[in-house]
């Protein structure tokens, strides 16, 4: 996508209207979300693709939705993974952390077993208002087929109301999901999405 008018903004709003065919208040709470920031401080480049991306997701009949991301990490690829994606949907992005840091040692002893046997271990209280999100995306990796202790954890705090996707990391990126939407779901929660992420690829 080109624009040939990148100095362009809010004050140009009834022309952007047309041109991308958004009521005007579509774009006025568009742009607060996804700036958090009034009409006034989006501008140029920025304002342009997020109204290209409102106008594609309009076709295809989807909702924008107020998103938050929400993972764990130890090692590094899923923080990566979370970080694009928030970028990307232009959602919050908050970390889970345990409340006992581990090393590379406790990952795997008492880690694995934790992971396998579906334990919460402690987190630290979650910096997110969560009943405020439409949609949470809760990414973490896998450990031993399974996912980390701490996914565990955040899992069971999620709001009803919200649409949640999992998204889980791991060396091999197949099939791991599953186990842990069973259980979101078991808890109630709608489960939209399972997408399993090979870490090489971040
Ligand atoms: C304790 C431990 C167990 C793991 N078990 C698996 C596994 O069973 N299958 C797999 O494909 N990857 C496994 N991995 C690899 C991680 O899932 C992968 O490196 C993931 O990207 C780590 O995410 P992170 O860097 O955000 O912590 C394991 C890693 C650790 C540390």
């Amino acid at each position: 996508m080109s624009h040939e008018m990148p100095e362009k903004n809010a004050t140009d709003i009834v022309a952007l209207s047309k041109e991308f065919s958004l009521d005007i208040d579509d774009i006025r709470n568009a742009v607060v979300k996804y700036f958090r920031a009034p009409l006034e401080n989006a501008q140029g480049g920025n304002l342009l693709i997020t109204l290209e991306k409102i106008k594609e997701q309009r076709k295809k009949g989807t909702m924008i939705m107020k998103e938050l991301i929400l993972y764990y990490s130890f090692g590094g690829a899923t923080r990566r993974y979370a970080e694009a994606r928030a970028q990307e949907d232009g959602a919050e992005l908050v970390e889970i952390k345990e409340v006992t840091k581990r090393n590379g040692f406790t990952a795997w002893i008492p880690g694995v077993f934790q992971a396998m046997g579906h334990t919460k271990t402690a987190i630290e209280p979650i910096e997110a208002d969560l009943d405020a999100y439409e949609k949470i995306v809760v990414a973490g990796p896998i450990w031993a087929g399974n996912a980390a202790p701490a996914v565990n954890s955040a899992a069971a705090l999620l709001p009803k109301t919200a649409k949640i996707e999992l998204v889980l990391v791991s060396g091999s990126g197949t099939g791991y999901g599953e186990k842990l939407a069973a259980a979101v779901r078991a808890n109630g929660n709608e489960v939209t999405e399972v997408v399993n992420v090979g870490a090489k690829k971040n």
